[in-house]
């Protein structure tokens, strides 16, 4: 299963959409690991992807929403507070017992229903918000 980022996921700063889209490649490597039992040798790569995507990435967005007045703000901060705190238990399990077939697993889980439930989801309510209250380009 591989899950591709598309237009309707734009929130038109390009900064974002690109980690964005840089998120979702990793995800698409790491799945296809996943699909071939062989996940064990990305788990590390990819937390620590997500250890600098989820610092610099979430701060940018929630900066932009708050610059917008963006209504929706505090339920997508706790969308991404929540998977922070999932992540770092996560990370506590890789540094105290290595690379284990139930934590793989537990990862995969987080990172589809993130991706669905979250990118898809709140962020795309985010770039719809912020694409209509930009003022509109003259042709
Ligand atoms: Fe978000």
């Amino acid at each position: 299963m591989t899950i591709e980022w598309n237009l309707e996921l734009a929130t038109g700063n390009e900064e974002i959409d690109n980690q964005h889209k840089e998120m979702f490649k990793r995800f698409n490597h790491f799945q296809s690991a996943y699909s071939l039992g062989k996940a064990q040798n990305e788990l590390q790569k990819i937390f620590t992807f997500l250890d600098e995507y989820v610092k610099f990435h979430f701060a940018m967005e929630e900066e932009l929403q708050i610059r917008h007045g963006y209504p929706g703000y505090a339920v997508h901060k706790e969308e991404h507070d929540s998977f922070i705190h999932n992540f770092k238990k996560m990370e506590k399990q890789l540094d105290s017992s290595g690379v284990t077939s139930p934590l793989v697993i537990q990862a995969n889980m987080a990172l589809v229903s993130w991706l669905f439930g979250h990118i898809k989801g709140t962020d795309r309510e985010f770039a719809t918000f912020l694409t209509n209250s930009l003022p509109m380009k003259k042709a």
